[in-house]
């Protein structure tokens, strides 16, 4: 295939708390990733609204994952931040993918299946395409690199089908066009370390989640020093003491969540953080995980205040960065529309 320039590609959905499942599973990696990438990282507002939204939680949720970003570590100038309804291509080309994505395919999402729960019927056509949306978000910056947590494996999959498809079903004018013998690459999911899938400090069994109605299974990325303590000393546990293997993790879910979870923070493994727990009690374990979480996640939080207070600044960025990220979309727009057959002046 074509080779294509390297660039990341990932994007947070405005919706409830940002929680250690996200900081964790994704957004430690969109910080890392600005070292050695390209980087363009997306608020996703229209994936917000598959799902009822009330219009002013909305917005301040853009406002906040867009601090988020910015209080973890990534350079909006280095790099590019936006919000995705600033930018119409993202729309236009689901609406290609739309045509190009098969029912079969979209009937195998376990995500669709899961948020529209029993009453299917009345889940909006939104949900059902949501996947093809977020292949549009990549491709339309024809991104290699995706960095996300493990939910959304299948979503990927489902991108580099689309992506191998349009590929496929167009070779022949791709290759008029001038694009070889592929216009899109097929990303790459990146979805590595120890915390892929963070679960609930209530039940190890359940992905930490924005929409669990249980605060203590979440830790914020907002909370304070108090309540993160308070939620670590909550986490439900088993009455054993920790394993000195991982091996020893297997069957016990909770204890398999913290151990990742402390590895994560610590930029180690969880080989690793057994070697050093192994034998001890879970109280023990903890207190070095308050102190660890509070270190990490404290100055974050306080950031992301500081942040909050300056919508202005905010919007600013939100701005600026959709008109970068514009630029690149249209370019690929332009030559979706060429290789379609469509007419444009
Ligand atoms: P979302 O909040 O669904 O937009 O997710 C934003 C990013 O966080 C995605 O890359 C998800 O895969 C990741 N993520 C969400 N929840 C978790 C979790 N419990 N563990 C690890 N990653 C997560
Ligand atoms: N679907 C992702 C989630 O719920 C968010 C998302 C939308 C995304 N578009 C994307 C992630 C493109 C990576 C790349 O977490």
């Amino acid at each position: 295939m074509a080779d294509f320039k390297q660039l990341v590609f990932s994007g947070v959905q405005p919706t409830g708390n940002l929680h250690l499942g996200n900081y964790l599973g994704a957004i430690v990696k969109f910080v890392e990733l600005q070292k050695s990438h390209d980087c363009i990282y997306c608020v996703v507002d229209l994936h917000a609204i598959t799902v009822p939204q009330d219009p002013r939680q909305l917005t301040s949720s853009i406002r906040e994952v867009t601090a988020a970003f910015i209080a973890c570590g990534i350079d909006p100038k280095a790099h590019i931040i936006f919000n995705q309804s600033q930018v119409p291509e993202h729309a236009e080309l689901a609406w290609v993918f739309n045509c190009v994505a098969r029912l079969g395919w979209l009937n195998r999402m376990t995500q669709f299946k899961e948020k529209a729960g029993k009453d299917r019927e009345n889940a909006s056509v939104g949900l059902y395409a949501y996947p093809a949306l977020m292949a549009a978000d990549i491709l339309v910056y024809r991104a290699t690199h995706v960095p996300v947590g493990e939910d959304q494996k299948q979503h990927l999959e489902l991108s580099r089908d689309i992506a191998q498809k349009f590929n496929n079903d167009f070779s022949e004018w791709i290759a008029r066009t001038g694009f070889g013998d592929a216009f899109f690459p097929l990303p790459e999911p990146l979805i590595q370390g120890p915390a892929t899938r963070v679960m609930s400090l209530r039940d190890g069994t359940k992905k930490m989640s924005k929409s669990d109605p249980s605060d203590y299974s979440r830790i914020n990325l907002t909370d304070d020093a108090d309540a993160i303590a308070k939620k670590v000393r909550k986490a439900k546990t088993d009455p054993e003491p920790l394993p000195s293997e991982e091996v020893g993790l297997k069957p016990r879910p909770e204890a398999d969540n913290l151990v990742g979870i402390y590895a994560a923070l610590s930029g180690s493994s969880k080989s690793a953080v057994l070697r050093d727990f192994g034998g001890a009690q879970f109280s023990t374990f903890k207190s070095a995980l308050v102190d660890l979480s509070v270190t990490r996640l404290g100055p974050i939080g306080a950031e992301m205040k500081k942040l909050t207070g300056d919508p202005v600044y905010i919007d600013s960025v939100l701005a600026d960065g959709s008109e970068r990220a514009g630029q690149i979309a249209r370019k690929t727009m332009d030559a979706v529309k060429d290789i379609l057959g469509f007419i444009r002046h």
